[in-house]
Parts: structure tokens; sequence; C-alpha cells
């Protein structure tokens, strides 16, 4: 008994520790915003920007480690790889790069993460959602 006591203190206090470890969950400026139909920004914001772009939403659990290392790494990650408030500081080439990359993690279901759409339900994609990303990025490609 006295055991389990000693565990679960000792399991509290590392709890507590860690939520003294220093998180980035920030949002820096909007260098480049990305110029794209209504239709479409609509889409890119429910579904894409908590993690590509520099308005994240937090929510009051990204607040709280060990979720918050996680949404850290993601948000981080997201906005290095492709990010639609910097979109128009892209080189051309990138640009054509990215959109190609953007039609393929849709296609293959990989975008948006399912561990973020498993908490952000309507951030899932209709089949009219992609259509119309589709139909937009062969627009911006000139196909
Ligand atoms: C929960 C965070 C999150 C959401 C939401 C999200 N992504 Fe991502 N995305 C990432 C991360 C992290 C990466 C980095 C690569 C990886 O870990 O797979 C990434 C990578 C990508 C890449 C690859 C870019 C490259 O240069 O390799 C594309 C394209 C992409 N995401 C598109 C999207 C689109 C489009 C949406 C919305 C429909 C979306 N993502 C939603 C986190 C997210």
């Amino acid at each position: 008994m006295r055991t389990t006591k000693i565990i679960l203190i000792i399991f509290f206090l590392a709890i507590l520790g860690i939520q003294f470890v220093p998180v980035k969950l920030d949002n820096p400026p909007i260098k480049g915003q990305i110029q794209a139909p209504a239709n479409i920004q609509k889409i890119l914001k429910r579904s894409c920007y908590d993690c590509h772009s520099n308005t994240t939403n937090y929510p009051w659990y990204s607040r709280v480690a060990p979720v918050s290392w996680l949404i850290e790494s993601d948000v981080q990650n997201g906005r290095k790889h492709l990010n639609f408030s910097e979109w128009s500081l892209y080189e051309p080439r990138t640009k054509r790069k990215k959109l190609d990359e953007i039609k393929e993690e849709i296609r293959d279901d990989k975008m948006p993460m399912e561990i973020y759409t498993y908490l952000h339900p309507s951030a899932q994609l209709s089949v009219d959602d992609k259509i119309q990303i589709n139909r937009w990025v062969d627009q911006q490609l000139g196909r």
C-alpha cells in the first residue's frame, strides 16, 4: 500500500514538474498571406491553418504538458514544411512543389493529420473539399 502511495505521489510531482518545461506555442507575424479564392481560403483555414500558418488556434489543453510538447512539435514542424502565412515569399518553383505536395497529401488522406481530426472532426476534408482543392491546385499549375 505504502509503495503505491509513494509511486502516485512521485507521478503527480512529475506531471507537475514537466509543466515548467518551456514550450513555444507562438504565432509569429504574417509575412506573406496566400492569395486564394474565398472557398479555398475557407477550407485551408478550417483544416490546415492550425499547423500551416502563423495564426494557430491553441486550445486550453495545448498548454498542458506533455500534450503541449506534441502540439509544439506538430505546429513548428508543420510551418517549416508549409506556411500559408509566408506563402507569397516562396520562390515560384517552391510554390509549384508545395502545390503538388498538397494534392498528394490530400489524395493519400495524410493531411490533415489523423491525431488532429480526431480532436477536430470538423477539420476532416469532405469529398467536395478535396475536389475544390484539386481544381484550384491544377489551375495554379496551369493544368
Ligand atoms: C495537426 C497539424 C497539421 C494539420 C492540421 C495539417 N498538417 Fe500538413 N503537416 C504537418 C506536419 C507536422 C508536417 C511535416 C511532415 C510530417 O510530419 O508529415 C506536414 C506536412 C505537410 C505537407 C508536406 C510539405 C513538404 O514540403 O513536405 C503538406 C503538403 C501538408 N502538410 C499539407 C497540409 C494540408 C493541405 C492540410 C489541410 C488540409 C494540412 N497539411 C493540415 C502538420 C499538419
